[in-house]
């Protein structure tokens, strides 16, 4: 295989960060990250400044590349990964948003997704688009910004605006507005878009009057997407996806049946089922895992919104620790016989509930409760709703008689994100679900992905069966806890939850 690099860059929810990786073995040879401002103009909103999204992708891998002492010419292509769902429109002519990006995490269209339940729509939309009526999909906040921002419609009408979902905006720029695409991962979490067919729906676009005019076109994960010469030279982008359906294709989960679960700021597990997609029984998402030469593979997801982000919020709420690798050692000096719970309904409840009024709550306090209960009440909730997400999974693909070659949900969980590097919190993971939770040696798994995708379009990386044959274990964590704690401890999750919903409160 002729030598080369990718570059692969992770534009995420709170930084942006590229990682240059050495091909064939894709071993990182340079990073860099920043952070970005988050604008928060009213309760429940959540913004990104379109230019600091650009300006920082291109200084990070600008960054990265000099610290490689590498040039144009040594860099095969670029993979992108990207936050997903967060919401882009912008004018054609001058390339310029006409608005802040209207972040996933963004409830402002609360209420016109209660409206659209109400009306009926959520049979169709979930057959469609395999998701359920939720702000957190880019449909109904294309919407909010055609209804608000003065003109949008209109120009919109005139064909003057384009929509595109993180990706889609950095390419618009990279290829100096040459190219407006998207992939498949992407398209999938607008709601806009038919998973099956795999193409725009219209009756999707004519309930959140989103004109078609304004779509990018979706293409594989791995394909040609344009040439950027914004890094001194010509770069053809030959990758894209959702940064968890990137992490997804990181881990080597190519086979159905098995799963990842991504520790961010919030948590998103995937499970590989196959060329075929399963409706969820237990409100999870149907989503498109990756595709590649037009065949897709489908996934079961499910999505937590506060996972890293209860560690930021015992630093940076409580004060309890200096920084977040300070939680697990916390958390280690608990006391055994208190069991305090947290439930992190910070902005709402994901998977299984969709609970966006439910706020967060601790349960179990007691007189002797002091900072080590919180901090393990905060790790603890991270593993009590994976085990929320898996129950629901195993459950639906039993439902169905498993993926698409019959295979039932892996009892092996593969983990990355910042979380993992937290032993204490990886045992307890593993203790809670009753099932070994493994954690590879590269854990930089969304970029890992991207620049996979890229590289098999640029022939410098090997088949996905040798890809997965050279994933590497870091470390297996064995549940070591009785089967009878472990149940009862959950048990106690579960009525936590039941009293923290916003129906009961
Ligand atoms: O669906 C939202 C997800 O893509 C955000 O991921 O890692 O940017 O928090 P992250």
């Amino acid at each position: 295989m002729p030598a080369g690099h990718i570059l692969a860059l992770d534009q995420g929810t709170t930084s942006t960060r590229a990682i240059l990786f050495r091909t064939p073995d894709l071993v990182p040879v340079a990073v860099a990250q920043q952070e970005f401002a988050q604008h928060y103009p009213a309760s429940g909103w959540v913004e990104h400044d379109a230019e600091d999204l650009w300006d920082s992708s291109l200084a990070v891998m600008r960054e990265a590349m000099a610290k490689a002492g590498l040039g144009p010419q040594d860099v095969a292509g670029i993979g992108i990964a990207n936050q997903r769902e967060t919401t882009l429109v912008w004018d054609r002519r001058t390339g310029k948003a006409i608005h802040r990006a209207i972040v996933w995490q963004d409830r402002r269209t609360a209420a016109a997704c209660a409206a659209l339940r109400e009306a009926g729509h959520a049979a169709a939309v979930a057959r469609t688009t395999g998701l359920l009526i939720d702000p957190y999909f880019s449909a109904t906040k294309v919407t909010w910004l055609l209804d608000h921002v003065p003109g949008a419609r209109e120009a919109a009408e005139r064909g003057e605006l384009a929509f595109g979902t993180v990706d889609s905006f950095l390419l618009w720029r990279l290829t100096d507005g040459r190219v407006h695409a998207t992939d498949a991962t992407n398209a999938a979490r607008t709601m806009l878009f038919d998973i099956r067919a795999g193409r725009w729906d219209a009756a999707m676009c004519a309930l959140h009057r989103v004109p078609a005019s304004m779509l990018p076109e979706v293409r594989d994960c791995a394909t040609e997407f344009g040439t950027t010469g914004v890094l001194g030279g010509e770069i053809p982008v030959l990758g894209i996806a959702g940064d968890q359906q990137a992490a997804t294709v990181g881990q080597a989960c190519f086979r159905p049946g098995m799963l990842k679960s991504t520790y961010g700021t919030g948590c998103f597990a995937l499970l590989n089922t196959g060329e075929t997609p399963v409706a969820s029984s237990h409100r999870l998402l149907t989503t498109i895992a990756y595709q590649l030469e037009g065949r897709r593979t489908y996934a079961l997801e499910g999505a937590i919104f506060v996972a890293g982000a209860a560690v930021q919020w015992l630093r940076d709420g409580l004060g309890l620790i200096r920084e977040a690798g300070e939680s697990g050692r916390l958390a280690a000096q608990a006391d055994p016989a208190q069991r305090c719970y947290l439930v992190p309904a910070f902005v709402g409840l994901g998977v299984p509930h969709w609970d966006a009024e439910a706020r967060g709550a601790i349960h179990g306090l007691t007189r002797a409760t002091g900072p080590a209960d919180f901090a393990r009440a905060a790790l603890e909730s991270v593993g009590y709703q994976t085990r929320d997400l898996l129950t629901a999974m195993t459950a639906d693909l039993a439902g169905v008689g498993g993926a698409a070659d019959g295979a039932g949900a892996s009892n092996v969980l593969r983990v990355d994100g910042g979380m993992v590097a937290s032993d204490w919190t990886m045992q307890f993971l593993a203790d809670i679900l009753g099932a070994p939770v493994d954690r590879p040696v590269v854990r930089e798994t969304t970029a890992l992905g991207a620049a996979y995708l890229a590289g098999l379009r640029a022939g410098l990386c090997p088949s996905p069966e040798e890809f997965a044959a050279a994933w590497r274990l870091d470390r297996r964590f064995t549940p070591a806890m009785e089967m009878a704690e472990r149940e009862a401890a959950y048990a106690g999750w579960q009525r936590a939850v039941r009293r923290t919903l916003s129906g009961i409160l």
